[in-house]
């Protein structure tokens, strides 16, 4: 094969073969095609597109570039998540847990938050103990004993895309429908669920800022799936405000147990029951409205009777994490200093601006600029107004948690500025 033919061929809006693409990652992944090349070749994918055949052949290409893990062993149907990401995305901390109380299995492997946007995995290394980077066999057993598991991304998951994502980054080819498809099923493929939902967010603070590229995006990586032969379903969601009254590491999960318990707030509530419902449904092949029905009331009823708590508690307690903050939220990073933003005027909450809420955060230290920055897993912002409500004069729009008073008060206009009234 001549790299450059196939540079070419898509170039001038050919299209590529399976075979054509499963040897041009091979031999990119194995470093025989250097990353001059497989940068052309994503700059001409990025203007040229690719169909849905392409784009199924270039994902498997990627995902075979690594292990693929199988749950043939595990006593129960399998289902996860993926989302693109968002402020205050909280989710899968409920999620697993409760998908996990309807005989589901999760095996959930995600990312570290990188700029504005959180990640997973870093809201369950702010928990005492807790071992994010298990060995593939400890995540196995866990998953088929407690019924959920959440770790890291091993190095030898889809290892391709880790490459190819890091040339993409500096290439300008980032936004390009069949390469994010790709990226991200590629990934969610090797971990192996056989049933996938997608949680597609659109908005100021989202990877896909309008809804028409969020629904390209969630219908690419729903086909892709689906050929691939897994069960597929993807929801859009408003990423404009951040989702529930916390943003930061720590805060987030002191939120997610609160969830947990019944309480937490609303919006945090109704996504994590809407996608589990999915989750159930597309698991167990449950079609229709009255079984979505039951399925909804009986998630329902393991939020409000404990049932999913007591499932994140084995989680947490099964990776070595230590299980007493659920009950004291003390026992999770506290900060050095909390500020509360009052509001300088009365009115009603317009919105608040998730990517501004996203920047303070990061400046507060709970994210990364570039992928080696430590965080600090205390910072963040809590006790967050939300869209609708209205307020008095001086009434509290949120509570900055920072390292020292003075990085707390450096960032309070910000803070002021990121609602709307
Ligand atoms: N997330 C990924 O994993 N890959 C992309 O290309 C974009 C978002």
């Amino acid at each position: 094969m001549v790299p450059q033919w196939l540079i070419e061929k898509k170039r001038d809006g050919g299209v590529l073969s399976a075979a054509e693409i499963e040897e041009f990652i091979r031999l990119y992944a194995d470093g025989t095609i250097p990353d001059y090349q497989m940068s052309a070749m994503a700059m001409a994918i990025f203007f040229r597109g690719m169909d849905e055949a392409e784009t199924a052949a270039l994902t498997d290409a990627m995902m075979r570039s690594g292990a693929l893990l199988d749950w043939d062993d595990c006593p129960m149907p399998t289902a996860d998540k993926h989302s693109t990401g968002g402020i205050g995305d909280k989710i899968s901390l409920m999620l697993a847990p409760l998908v996990a109380t309807q005989g589901v299995a999760v095996p959930m492997i995600s990312g570290r938050g990188l700029g504005i946007t959180g990640g997973t995995l870093d809201k369950l290394d702010s928990i005492p103990g807790y071992n994010s980077r298990l060995e593939i066999p400890d995540f196995k057993r866990i998953v088929s004993e407690v019924g959920c598991s959440i770790i890291g991304q091993t190095a030898n998951l889809a290892p391709a895309d880790g490459k190819l994502y890091a040339l993409r980054d500096v290439t300008g080819t980032v936004p390009s429908i069949p390469l994010i498809t790709a990226s991200i099923m590629s990934k969610k493929l090797a971990e192996g669920a056989a049933s996938l939902v997608f949680d597609v967010k659109f908005g100021r603070a989202a990877f896909m800022r309008d809804r028409a590229n969020a629904e390209k995006l969630a219908a690419s990586l729903v086909a892709t799936g689906l050929r691939m032969g897994r069960r597929c379903d993807a929801i859009l969601t408003p990423m404009d405000d951040p989702h529930g009254r916390t943003a930061g590491n720590a805060l987030e999960v002191a939120e997610a147990v609160e969830t947990l318990k019944g309480e937490g707030p609303a919006d945090t509530r109704a996504l994590t029951l809407d996608l589990a419902v999915r989750m159930v449904a597309l698991a167990k092949g449950a079609d229709g409205e009255d079984a979505k029905k039951s399925i909804r009331d009986a998630l329902v009823k393991a939020l409000d009777n404990g049932a999913a708590l007591e499932k994140f508690a084995a989680m947490v307690e099964a990776q070595g994490g230590d299980r007493r903050f659920i009950d004291n939220p003390m026992l999770l990073p506290q900060a050095g200093a909390t500020l509360d933003i009052k509001a300088p005027a009365a009115g009603t909450v317009a919105g608040v601006d998730a990517e501004k809420i996203g920047r303070v955060v990061l400046e507060l230290g709970g994210g990364r600029r570039a992928a080696a920055d430590t965080i600090d897993p205390a910072a963040g912002v809590s006790n967050l107004v939300q869209r609708g409500e209205t307020l008095s004069k001086g009434d509290r729009l949120m509570t900055l948690h920072a390292a020292t008073p003075a990085l707390a008060e450096s960032l309070a206009e910000e803070a002021r500025m990121a609602v709307i009234m």
